[in-house]
């Protein structure tokens, strides 16, 4: 995820522009910029690779004088880390400087208008147009070009600029991305994130969406969205800087769980213009599609699961047969693959070398590669014909969470847009689960506020050595991830099985040392897994059921339950897997384990 950090007042901005950017280093970036106004003058310096890079560029910020500024570590998205494409942009006219965190998702359509207005690109980013629409907006009054330019932004931002003209003033503005402002004495802050400020001012104001704020070393003046000045409550903070890092939360776990709404958002809503879903990445032709014989997913770990609740998706909407293989396997495997396999590459890190040699393996055979990534230009997506990438933002707890929630919103809509183009769904329905897509983020706030409880259930469940996850159909693939969370971080044995096969030998195991957490969320099978949660209760087990808010009759069977709202089947494993992560979460901190860094793993497995 982006970083940005702002500074106004008597001190020299450079140095306390890099201090706040060496704060944020721990979310994650590729590239880092700042850009100071001197003698009415912007300059900017950006670079490639770590801020120690760019300290070094401008001798600890001494090259660069000047007493109001802003920086940025860039996380790529749009266009590769490159030291063009690292903020802050700067207009045609060289007046104005621009730092930016979040996606515009109308920039292709205010890009094509820019350029026929004379403003040349000097970047592949979406946050360039922001730059230049001030620039085209500004006749002498920088807060009705801000104002005139965010009401041309669709997306999300959190924006700082800067204008030589006026040089003492930043403004800021925020729609759905964080913006803090910091309260100094003869000197102001803006950031990102509160980790920037801390060790300058505990002061601070929190921006909702829809507003802008000036800020001078003297004074913070805020608007809401009409340019009307608002009053805000000042918050005092008392987080250390770690807690701050974690945005309070006291596992990086814990807020990347939190953050699944945003990032699920991120990844559908740029994708989904006029109720119809555009994924310009692809350029998979109907021809193409119509040709192929099969669709293999291949994956390890949680993106191989992600593949496994996928499947079921594309198989049901583009009536294509799906195989879901694991990367370590598929390459050794002499795989029945040619030129007419879609091969769908899941990856987080985009880094991982089972998935890299699998997918060179299918390759060679002739396959069209897709691989649906969240790291931009990296291994995987260079290597691929076609790339979705998945907006998560870096993640930084070894357990993967919402990197895997966002692989399935990508899964979701690659299977509802194939199907639209091969004319295997009527409008009818492709509209309802359009609008089942699209409310997928709330759901998933939804199951967390539901949900308080899970503490108090991992103080139960936690004891046990050994559990079960059961489910059936889409509520396997769901088990099979929700076991995997619970064993890599709290180091508690889990096995996932397909609830219909454990009489076939398991159930043997199955007493009162082994709960069963038993997943019930698909209505064609919901009947089946029932029968089998009465099964393991006649042996002992403890159960603990996930199901449907409206599902009672689940109540008289199982010793617990969580409830979760209702969602189509084909896509529930994006709400369903929440509370399963919360459980792993909340048994590994009763448990006492290292959370973010589970033993014996590494965020990316470079090694085959
Ligand atoms: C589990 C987890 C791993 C990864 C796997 C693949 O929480 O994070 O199982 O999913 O190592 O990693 P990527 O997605 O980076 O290829």
């Amino acid at each position: 995820m982006c970083g940005i950090v702002g500074y106004t007042g008597a001190q020299q901005a450079a140095p306390i522009l890099l201090e706040g950017l060496t704060n944020l280093e721990y979310r994650g970036y590729d590239s880092a910029g700042i850009a100071v106004i001197n003698n009415k003058q912007i300059l900017v310096s950006k670079v490639t690779g770590r801020i120690a890079n760019l300290c070094e560029r401008t001798n600890d910020g001494k090259s660069c004088p000047g007493t109001v500024g802003i920086g940025h570590t860039r996380w790529a998205t749009h266009g590769a880390p490159t030291d063009t494409n690292a903020h802050p942009h700067m207009s045609n006219n060289g007046k104005f400087a621009v730092v930016h965190n979040g996606i515009i998702e109308n920039y292709m359509n205010l890009r094509e208008e820019l350029i026929n207005n004379g403003y040349h690109f000097e970047s592949q980013t979406d946050t360039e147009v922001v730059v230049h629409l001030i620039e085209m907006y500004y006749n002498g009054d920088i807060k009705k070009a801000v104002k005139r330019t965010l009401a041309r932004l669709e997306g999300s931002y959190a924006l700082g600029v800067i204008c030589a003209d006026e040089p003492e003033k930043i403004y800021v503005a925020r729609e759905a991305s964080p913006l803090i402002l910091g309260i100094g004495i003869g000197e102001n802050f803006f950031a990102s994130d509160v980790t920037a400020l801390v060790q300058y001012t505990r002061n601070v104001i929190y921006l909702d969406d829809g507003e802008f704020a000036e800020i001078t070393p003297e004074s913070i003046k805020i608007f809401d969205c009409a340019g009307q000045q608002i009053k805000k409550k000042i918050n005092h903070i008392n987080w250390d800087i770690q807690a701050a890092e974690k945005g309070g939360y006291e596992h990086f776990m814990l807020k990347e769980i939190m953050e699944q709404p945003r990032a699920v958002k991120a990844t559908i809503s740029p994708r989904i213009k006029d109720n119809e879903i555009v994924l310009d990445e692809t350029d998979l032709s109907v021809d193409y599609l119509k040709n192929i014989k099969k669709i293999v997913i291949t994956a390890c770990g949680s993106a191989y699961y992600a593949g496994c609740a996928g499947k079921h998706a594309i198989e049901k909407l583009c009536k294509i047969p799906v195989q879901v293989e694991l990367a370590s396997e598929l390459r050794y495997s002499d795989p029945l693959i040619d030129e007419r396999t879609l091969l769908l590459v899941i990856s987080q890190s985009g880094e991982t070398a089972d998935t890299i040699a699998a997918m060179k393996e299918c390759k060679r055979r002739g396959a069209k590669t897709l691989a649906i990534v969240n790291v931009v230009g990296s291994t995987i997506a260079n290597l691929a014909d076609h790339v979705l990438y998945t907006w998560a933002g870096p993640e930084i707890a070894v357990a993967t969470t919402k990197g895997y929630t966002t692989q399935l919103a990508v899964l979701y809509l690659f299977a509802l847009h194939a199907a639209k183009k091969l004319n295997r769904i009527d409008e009818q329905r492709y509209d309802n689960l359009l609008k089942v897509i699209k409310t997928l983020p709330k759901r998933i706030q939804e199951v967390i506020d539901m949900n308080p409880s899970i503490p108090k259930l991992a103080k139960k469940y936690h004891k046990h050595s050994s559990m079960f996850f059961i489910g059936r159909n889409t509520d396997y693939a769901i088990a099979l991830e929700g076991a995997l969370k619970m064993k890599e971080i709290s180091y508690i044995h889990a096995e996932s099985y397909a609830a219909g096969e454990l009489k076939h030998g398991t159930i043997a195991l199955i007493d009162e040392h082994q709960p069963v957490i038993a997943l019930c969320c698909n209505d064609s099978v919901m009947e089946k897994t029932m029968s089998n949660i009465v099964e393991v209760k006649a042996r002992g087990a403890e159960v603990l059921a996930v199901t449907f808010r409206n599902n009672q009759k689940i109540v008289s069977l199982a010793d617990d339950v969580i409830f979760i709202p209702q969602v189509e089947p084909l896509f529930s494993a994006v709400v369903e897997i929440i509370p399963l992560q919360l459980l792993a979460y909340y048994v590994a901190k009763e448990n006492g384990c290292d959370i973010d860094k589970p033993k014996n793993l590494a965020k990316s497995v470079t090694v085959e």
